[in-house]
């Protein structure tokens, strides 16, 4: 499968970027074609400007060519993956703006083929965000205000809890639980 995978984290050296990886290096050994965008590294501008806004509802829309290329990124791809940490229970603003001008009503039609994956770490535990409703309102945020706003054919959020812990054990069972799913993708 041809896979578009977007990552946004300021620091290289963040779980996040291993996550990743390892779930880069799943896919390829499960023969995955995969395509990165590495939203801090690629230099992309998440600045929403007017150029953007006045395309929204028009029939004609002229998009900026860095739009136009993400656009064309998604319709080459037949699945999206979305790695990122959760940030006051929300996407950070990297990727909050890339959804806001690439995500745009002329691409919508194209979202009906494709299937989402929403890899999300928390700081906190899984017990923390279920007992305050905070899990839900992720899931329901991404699954269905995003993914079924767009009408994607099918989103899933897969969490990782509780990665500011300093069991070395456990972060390095939640990278083997990253490569797992590269692995196990389809
Ligand atoms: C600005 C900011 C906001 C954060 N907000 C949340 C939050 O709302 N919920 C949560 O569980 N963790 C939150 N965290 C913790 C991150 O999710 C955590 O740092 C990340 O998952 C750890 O991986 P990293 O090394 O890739 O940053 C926040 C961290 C930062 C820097």
């Amino acid at each position: 499968m041809k896979v578009l995978l977007v990552v946004t984290h300021p620091r290289e050296d963040s779980l996040t970027l291993a996550v990743m990886t390892r779930f880069v290096e799943g896919l390829k050994e499960n023969k995955h074609e995969v395509d990165i965008l590495d939203l801090d590294r690629d230099g992309y501008n998440p600045v929403y400007s007017a150029a953007d806004e006045l395309d929204w509802n028009t029939t004609h829309k002229q998009y900026a060519p860095e739009t136009r290329k993400e656009m064309d990124r998604i319709a080459a791809a037949e699945a999206l993956v979305f790695v990122f940490p959760l940030w006051w229970y929300s996407v950070p603003f990297m990727l909050k703006g890339y959804l806001d001008k690439v995500w745009n009503k002329g691409l919508l039609q194209e979202f009906t083929t494709k299937q989402v994956l929403w890899m999300c770490l928390a700081g906190g535990t899984k017990e923390h965000l279920i007992k305050y409703e905070y899990h839900d309102l992720v899931t329901s945020y991404l699954n269905k205000a995003i993914a079924g706003y767009a009408r994607v054919r099918e989103s899933k959020v897969e969490f990782f809890y509780d990665t500011l812990s300093e069991s070395k054990e456990y972060i390095v069972g939640l990278l083997e639980h990253a490569y797992q799913l590269g692995l196990a993708y389809k």
